[in-house]
């Protein structure tokens, strides 16, 4: 694809770790093509946000980055604006997109990522054919021949003044495999198993924006863990809204049927690979099964991220979680049971429509009880299109904030403790990078997925060594290499 040849790109990532990596894919994509990454946006001539539909103020913080590309656009003949990730998957948002910045180039969707190199190449294709034409209707005709694919998406292409490429599909039911992904860091690698959510929370978008549950097939996954080991990646992080519920069928491997914890216990035999990690899981799937890999398999890490989002049994219910607070309880217990040491962080919602003090208090209680090594605290905030936006009992904002506040004092008080208890233990640890203000400063996460920073040489990043600790702080470690 020559128009694309020698071209500098920027993106720009909101949100999850499913969409960093697929912000690495799109890199992949554009690399294989003859781009490069630009050094900088100022000097992009071609910017993508990937945007995401989960965390606060999202839309905000989307439509002011986007905001300050027009500006960019006009001192750069060849510039394309480029929108694609969660938002672009709400009708009501790419609506938003075409009134009030009709300039943006290329829209497209979480499901047709694999295309998008395909879709900068009509529009650069289109733009030099009517260069300098103002022909709206031969402008639209132009980039409608050149797609084959017109009828599968669901928006298509239109023009306005100018040259826009749009292209989301509503789902997909194959997996495209194979893509490139330009990776953050060489030693160290996310990897998709499954794409998607079946489980409708009823306060998340997710299950409109990324769709049905589809596993990879796990000699796919097998393949590309091995092929990523022998580049050096020694950690590799599986990547699926619930892992749990990963349900692989082999065409190749035997047993044809293969869940979350099979797959688990044959990437532990991968020899190079060092570390195994995983992110999410639903507490209502996970298995003993998978409890036991967690004492089996030597590379599998001793984290678990396990979303409670509240510890109210009645807002549980509510939000659709099918599980109480107990069984949470109790599922916490057995980890520790496999694996003592091991670190568990959560993702805890505040403020969900008819949550009382009382319910509150028990969130505070689980809280306490579980003590959490680190946690994600969300302000609860209507998404449309979710049932729970419709809910009439909605928090008020400042008692929101209030317990916001209090359950935030409460997970620091907890992670600083736990962090403490840390001092004097010595860790292996995976080197990640050395500090931008100071090189002579590295960081790292243990076993348990704790950031430590400790002094040392950047030849060391991407190696695994141990660290005796030396201080405990809320967010993170100290300490100093031994020998
Ligand atoms: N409001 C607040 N938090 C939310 N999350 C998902 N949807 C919402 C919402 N509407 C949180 C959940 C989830 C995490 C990724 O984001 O805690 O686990
Ligand atoms: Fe959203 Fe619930 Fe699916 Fe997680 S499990 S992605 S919170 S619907």
């Amino acid at each position: 694809m020559t128009e694309l040849r020698g071209k500098k790109y920027h993106i720009i990532t909101f949100g999850c770790q499913m969409n960093e990596h697929d912000s690495e894919t799109i890199a992949g994509l554009l690399q294989a093509e003859g781009c490069r990454q630009a050094r900088e946006r100022a000097e992009a001539d071609i910017v993508i946000i990937n945007t995401c539909s989960v965390r606060e103020n999202a839309d905000k913080r989307f439509f002011g980055t986007l905001g300050q590309l027009k500006k960019q656009k006009a001192t750069n003949p060849a510039f394309a604006a480029c929108v694609c990730g969660c938002m672009m998957q709400q009708e009501h948002i790419v609506g938003q997109v075409r009134r009030q910045y009709p300039w943006v180039d290329v829209i497209f969707g979480t499901h047709n990522i694999h295309e998008f190199p395909q879709m900068l190449q009509q529009l650069y294709r289109a733009r030099s054919a009517f260069a300098g034409e103002d022909d709206e209707a031969s402008n639209e005709d132009l980039i409608r021949m050149s797609d084959h694919d017109y009828t599968r998406a669901k928006h298509e292409i239109r023009s306005a003044k100018q040259t826009r490429v749009e292209r989301i599909y509503e789902d997909k039911e194959t997996i495209v495999e194979g893509l490139p992904a330009k990776r953050l860091y060489r030693h160290k690698s996310f990897v998709n198993i499954m794409y998607g959510c079946n489980n409708f929370c009823t306060y998340c978008i997710v299950p409109y924006t990324r769709g049905r549950e589809k596993s990879r097939r796990p000699e796919d996954i097998l393949q590309e863990v091995r092929d990523l080991a022998a580049d050096g990646v020694r950690e590799v992080t599986l990547l699926g809204q619930n892992v749990n519920s990963y349900r692989g069928v082999s065409r190749t491997e035997e047993p044809k049927n293969w869940d979350f914890a099979d797959l688990i216990y044959a990437l532990n035999e991968i020899e190079e690979l060092e570390r195994i990690r995983f992110m999410t899981s639903h507490p209502k799937d996970l298995s003993e099964k998978l409890i036991g890999a967690f004492r089996d398999c030597g590379k599998l890490c001793h984290y678990i991220h396990l979303p409670v989002q509240s510890g109210s049994s009645r807002l549980l219910a509510r939000m659709n979680r099918r599980y109480t607070a107990e069984q949470y309880l109790q599922l916490v217990r057995r980890l520790r049971q496999a694996a003592p040491d091991i670190a568990i962080s959560t993702d805890i919602i505040v403020g969900f429509p008819g949550e009382t003090e009382e319910d509150f208090e028990e969130t505070l209680a689980l809280v306490k009880e579980v003590e959490y090594d680190s946690a994600f605290t969300f302000l609860y905030s209507k998404r449309k299109g979710t049932p729970a936006a419709e809910y009439e009992d909605q928090v008020p904002e400042e008692v929101k904030h209030e317990r916001f506040n209090r359950l935030v004092d409460a997970l620091n008080e907890i992670s600083l403790r736990k962090n403490a208890a840390c001092i004097g233990s010595v860790q292996r640890v995976l080197v990640d990078g050395a500090s931008k203000k100071d090189p002579g400063i590295l960081s790292g996460r243990t076993d348990g997925f704790k950031l430590v920073d400790f002094q040392g040489d950047e030849s060391l990043i991407g190696t695994t060594v141990s660290v005796e600790i030396t201080e405990g702080k809320t967010f993170s470690l100290r300490g100093k290499i031994r020998e």
